[in-house]
Formats: structure tokens, C-alpha cells, sequence
């Protein structure tokens, strides 16, 4: 993506994060989780509590569970159904409500994924060779190209406009993804009808929550505080992060990626700043600082991890959230399937 096109999504994204209070019925929100585990605070902070605020401001709310993704670079299907429950688990201790937020799973939506067929003639073999994020996928699973990792931002596509989404909370990664779901609404419009809203991605505005070691929090890294760790867990992976040998704490991200790393997470989880949770903690070194950030993670998070014990205590409860998400994704997409059909001229 050209840094202007990246200028120009960033200065919409802002537009439409300040017309959201005003307008919340213009907008319909669809963005998703590929569910390889357990949801961390990266997620939490980078995407999770925007989602609930958005549900919150009365937006029409949706959330897939992406399943069909997790085949894009890996052979195993083994864990998918468990994590598609935890992360049901996950979102509705976060807030998300069900009554108000459709969450379904890729698999169980057939008209969604026949989307895809018509999709796939409006891209170019060379537009789906140039998408970065594809690429860097690729490389980082160490597997070859299979066929749906190539397109899978064209199944994207038809996650976001089977309920005509015209929001799409996403970090910079997936920024090439809208773009090419613009251009398949785009395409669609101009060769056979108007059906699809052209969506915007809604950029977060905060710095991304580096893992413990300063890299982006990623499970695969060992570097991610999950949501459902216990308090011991965490308290232990808190107190193995790597920080150096000046005793005195200062917020240095450069210089300083293991202990910069931990202040930002305090800071995240206690709404004070980075260089003042510094200030205080001195020259008490980084079993002061750790012990510091093990607190307040914890704290923030013992609602949470109350409200998940809770929920995974009832999974027949979880069950019916997926099944009613399911149903009402069905029933929106057959509709949009119907529309396109008859735009197509392919009613028989
Ligand atoms: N590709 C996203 C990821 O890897 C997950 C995802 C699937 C998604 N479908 C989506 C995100 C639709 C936004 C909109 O994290």
C-alpha cells in the first residue's frame, strides 16, 4: 500500500471516528479473529475494547470467527473448535454482548463463502501476488503458498460485505485487505449493480501494547499476556521478561525494549503515563518495576477473568451464542446472496 493511499485511509478513518457519537446508525462494524488461541492483552487493548465501545454506541456490530483462515497455512484442525469456544468465552467476558454483537464462525455461514466466487473474477492473478501482508505470512509460516492463503483477502472481502460493513477495525497489517474489498465493491457496482458499500478501515489510534520483550505481542513470540492466564501465570511470565541492569527505570522504547516494554503495559492497565510510573519506581530497579506491573495487570484483568470462569462453567450458554450468531449471520448473508444473484441476472 503507498504511503498516500495509507495517508488517506488514516485521514477517513479519523473522519468517521468523529461522526461515530453523532451517527452510529450510518455504520455497520465486521472485523474478526482467526482463532489459533487464546486472545492476549495486545488484542484487548488493540481492537477488543474498541469493538465493545462501538456495540456500546449502538453501531450494528459483527464478529467472525475467522476458521476457515486457520487452513490457510497450517494442516491441523485439531484445536479450532475449542479456541472458537474460548474466544466466544473471551469476547463475552470483555463486554461483548450478544443481544446487540452477531459473532459466527466462517464455517457455518455456506452464503458468505459463495460470495467468494464471483469475488474472486474481479482481482487480478498480479493484485493478489502483490499483497504484503500475504507474503509475510507465507514466510512466517515456513509453509508454501496453498491456494487460499493467496485469496484469502478476497474471503475477507466477503466476511465484511455479506452484512455490508462500511467499518472494519483493523490494525496497519490488514490495511491491503480493505483495500482490495474496496476495489471488489467497487468492481462488483460498476460491472452488474450497485449492491456493496466501499468500507473503511478504522485505524486504532494508540501505539500498538509491545510484548514483554519490546516485539509485538504475539503468542508464537512466548512474549503475550493472555486474557485467561491466571494471576500465577502471569505474575511468572512477568517476572522471566527480559529487562537490563540499570537499576534506575526510566521509558527509553529504543534503548530500553524490555523495561519500556513493561511500563507501557502498567501504563495501559492503569491509565497513568509511562514516564511517570518511572519517576516513581526510581532507582528501585526492575523486581520493583515487575512486581508494579504484575499488580496492576492482574487488577485490571480480575473482572475479566471473573466473568470467564463464570462463562466456562456454562458452555452450554456458549453453545447457543454461537448457534443464534450463526443463525442471524445466515440469515443476513442468504439476503445479500440473493441480491447479488438477482443483480447478476442469475435468478433461475
Ligand atoms: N485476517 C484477520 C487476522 O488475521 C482476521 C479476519 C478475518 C478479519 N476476517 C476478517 C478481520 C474480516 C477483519 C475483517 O487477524
Amino acid at each position: 500500500m503507498s504511503i498516500d493511499s495509507y495517508e488517506a485511509s488514516r485521514k477517513r478513518s479519523d473522519e468517521i471516528r468523529a461522526d461515530l457519537p453523532e451517527h452510529p446508525e450510518k455504520y455497520t462494524m465486521l472485523t474478526g479473529d482467526r482463532p489459533t488461541g487464546r486472545l492476549h492483552l495486545g488484542h484487548y487493548f488493540g481492537t477488543i475494547r474498541e469493538r465493545v465501545a462501538l456495540q456500546d454506541l449502538g453501531v450494528a456490530t459483527r464478529i467472525i470467527i475467522a476458521d476457515y483462515q486457520v487452513i490457510t497455512d497450517r494442516d491441523s484442525t485439531e484445536n479450532i473448535a475449542d479456541n472458537v469456544r474460548n474466544m466466544v468465552i473471551d469476547y463475552l467476558a470483555c463486554g461483548i454482548d450478544p443481544e446487540k454483537t452477531i459473532i459466527f464462525t466462517h464455517s457455518s455461514v455456506p452464503a458468505l463463502n459463495q460470495l467468494m466466487l464471483p469475488f474472486l473474477s474481479l482481482v487480478t492473478e498480479a493484485e493478489l501476488l502483490r499483497n504484503p501482508t500475504v507474503k509475510a505470512e507465507m514466510e512466517a509460516s515456513g509453509h508454501t503458498l496453498t491456494g487460499l492463503l493467496l485469496t484469502y483477502p478476497v474471503h475477507q472481502a466477503c466476511d465484511i460485505l455479506f452484512c455490508k460493513g462500511n467499518i472494519v477495525p483493523v490494525g496497519k497489517d490488514q490495511m491491503p485487505h480493505i483495500e482490495q474489498t474496496r476495489q471488489i465493491a467497487r468492481r462488483f457496482n460498476e460491472r452488474y449493480g450497485h449492491v456493496f458499500p466501499e468500507p473503511d478501515g478504522l485505524l486504532n489510534n494508540s501505539p500498538a501494547i509491545p510484548g514483554l520483550d519490546g516485539r509485538k505481542m504475539s503468542k508464537s513470540y512466548g512474549n503475550a499476556i493472555s486474557l485467561s492466564s491466571t494471576d500465577e501465570e502471569t505474575a511468572k511470565l512477568i517476572k522471566k521478561s527480559q529487562t537490563d541492569a540499570d537499576r534506575t527505570i526510566t521509558f527509553d522504547p529504543e534503548a530500553r525494549p524490555g523495561v519500556s516494554a513493561l511500563l507501557t503495559t502498567a501504563a495501559l492497565c492503569t491509565g497513568r503515563t509511562e514516564e511517570e510510573i518511572a519517576a516513581e519506581i526510581g532507582d528501585g530497579g526492575s523486581g520493583t518495576l515487575k512486581k508494579y506491573v504484575t499488580e496492576s495487570v492482574n487488577g485490571y484483568l480480575a473482572p475479566i477473568r471473573a466473568r470467564r470462569q463464570k462463562l466456562a462453567q456454562d458452555m452450554g450458554y456458549i453453545e447457543e451464542v454461537l448457534h443464534e450468531g450463526n443463525r442471524r449471520a445466515n440469515e443476513i448473508a442468504d439476503a445479500t446472496l440473493d441480491e447479488v444473484r438477482a443483480t447478476m441476472g442469475m435468478v433461475y
